[in-house]
């Protein structure tokens, strides 16, 4: 069986350190799912609809066929499951992260004893990085070419324009 494992994330948007941890996870992985959560339980809606996400992640991977990119809804272990793997990929950008990953990566253990969790660094230019910025900056006028690749910054920019109509 090939060996892949599931990148779980909001990717609201998708920025250069998501990408990054894409690109380390194909140093020793044959294929990696980008899968964008849907969660319904979720108040707050978010900047991109999911289908705006799941396209701007495949825009970015086009040239990429190692990447599946994919939405989906409920658990992240039920998703895993069905697809077949017990590997799961996530970032890890600073001390302020680890409370959260880790009290995810063992409790998603619970619900799914044979889950393991591969946490990677990102390049440090991005360990400061976080799509809730990307989306301020560019919100306010800022650049954030060096953030995001092009395609995502031209997505933002249109979106912004198009809510401040
Ligand atoms: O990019 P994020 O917002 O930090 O990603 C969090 C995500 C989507 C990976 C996490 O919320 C998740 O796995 N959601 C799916 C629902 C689920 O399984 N929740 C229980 C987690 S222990």
């Amino acid at each position: 069986m090939r060996r892949f494992a599931i990148y779980p994330g909001s990717f609201d948007p998708i920025t250069k350190g998501h990408e990054d941890i894409v690109h380390r996870a194909l140093t020793f992985m044959e294929g990696i799912v980008i899968a964008v959560a849907h969660r319904a339980t979720h108040e707050k809606r978010g900047l991109f609809s999911i289908d705006e996400r799941v396209e701007l992640i495949r825009e970015v991977f086009r040239d990429e066929p190692r990447v599946e990119v994919t939405a989906f809804t409920g658990l992240l272990v039920d998703f895993a499951r069905r697809r077949g793997t017990n590997l799961v990929v996530r970032g890890l950008r600073a001390v302020s992260d680890f409370e959260y990953e880790f009290q995810m990566a063992l409790m998603n253990r619970k619900l799914y004893p044979e889950l393991e969790t591969i946490f990677l660094a990102p390049d440090v230019r991005y360990s400061f990085l976080s799509a809730s910025l990307v989306r301020e900056i560019a919100a306010l006028g800022g650049d954030v070419s060096e953030f995001v690749s092009p395609t995502v910054k031209d997505r933002l920019e249109a979106k912004y324009r198009e809510l401040a109509r």
